[in-house]
């Protein structure tokens, strides 16, 4: 087992803490929050627990940190723990900017540091599924994605939560939701090239933006068609158009209580078939693989060429929705 600190425990943080009680990787040693109310919580549940991050980075116990602290904090955070030599696993979004992604990036490998991310909806199984289906070759050539991520959990924040600032959170649902996809695209269709996007704030208080509509250009020519919503229930859907078949996931309710998924696939020729999958434990499958990659048992699954596209995509959404015009990306 890798011994791990969490920092921040806030809602992902906790949600982290609980996953990690069934690692068979990661044994929690220690946790970290600003806020004394959350390290409260910590001390109730007899976790080891300070308000300082140079505290888990000094700690010759803890291998790896997972930071679960607002967006902008990331970059600066993750280049400290490369200084102190600990192993990261961040949560997503890696960076705001596709320069401090590849100042990540190249800092973890120059350090022989691995570098994961929250990215779990890639360790769901009917996303598996959608991307064995595409590795074999069935599918054919890759055309486009359409893909929506939308929920209403966020109406409640209060005006000053760090989650409705342009400096945390930019282009509104972006990196809250619209990231997995991102993330889930280029996992499949490479390095995105150019985006255009606009967001609107049309049902609700969220001053940053409730509604993002985003078309993202591949190197490969193919499409992402993202949609992100924050203003209307939660719907979740990914689905890979190509030139023999296609593939559509449906979520059957919000990934943080999943009651499983849906996936339709239909080949040139044949009827749809739709198979059902049960709820799985997708959260902690990233954590195990993360965990594994520590202890040198195998690759994280994300690579440094894909958390550097999935920032640039992100960049590139940003730009657009607040300039306009299509945003091209320059290669890494
Ligand atoms: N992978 C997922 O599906 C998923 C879901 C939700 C949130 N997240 C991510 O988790 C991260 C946290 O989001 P959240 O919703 O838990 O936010 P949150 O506001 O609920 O919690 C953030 C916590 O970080 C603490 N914090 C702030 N600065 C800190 C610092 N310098 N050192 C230590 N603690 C600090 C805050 O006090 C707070 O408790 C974000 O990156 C978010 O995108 C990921």
């Amino acid at each position: 087992m890798i011994k791990a600190a969490v920092v921040g425990l806030g809602w992902w943080g906790k949600t982290i803490v609980r996953q990690l009680a069934s690692s068979r990787t990661i044994k929690l040693v220690r946790t970290v929050d600003v806020d004394p109310n959350a390290a409260e919580w910590a001390r109730e549940r007899k976790l080891a627990v300070s308000t300082c991050y140079a505290d888990a980075l000094t700690d010759p116990t803890v291998d790896a940190v997972i930071l679960c602290t607002p967006h902008a904090q990331h970059c600066d955070q993750v280049l400290q723990a490369v200084a102190a030599g600990k192993h990261i696993f961040c949560e997503k979004p890696l960076t705001l900017t596709q320069r401090d992604a590849v100042t990540c990036v190249e800092a973890c490998q120059r350090a022989g540091l691995v570098l994961g991310i929250g990215h779990e909806r890639r360790f769901e199984p009917p996303i598996l599924e959608l991307r064995r289906l595409f590795d074999s070759g069935e599918l054919g050539t890759p055309l486009q994605i359409e893909a929506n991520f939308s929920q209403d959990k966020f109406l409640s924040l209060p005006a000053d939560n760090w989650r409705l600032s342009a400096e945390n959170a930019p282009a509104g649902p972006m990196t809250a939701t619209g990231i997995h996809l991102i993330d889930l695209a280029v996992s499949i269709l490479g390095p995105p090239r150019r985006a255009v996007a606009h967001v609107g704030q049309l049902g609700s208080q969220l001053s940053n933006g409730d509604t993002l509509g985003a078309l993202v250009g591949f190197a490969n020519g193919s499409n992402a068609l993202i949609s992100a919503m924050l203003a209307t229930p939660f719907v979740g859907r990914f689905a890979l158009y190509c030139n023999r078949g296609w593939v559509e996931v449906v979520d059957k309710a919000h990934p943080e209580a999943s009651e499983g998924w849906t996936l339709t696939k239909c080949l040139r020729g044949s009827k749809a078939e739709r198979r059902e999958y049960p709820p799985a434990a997708a959260v902690l499958a990233n954590l195990d693989a993360f965990g594994d990659a520590v202890a040198g048992r195998m690759p994280y699954p994300v690579t440094p060429a894909e958390l550097v596209g999935t920032i640039a995509a992100l960049e590139a959404i940003v730009t657009s929705a607040r300039n306009g015009g299509t945003v091209e990306s320059v290669p890494a």
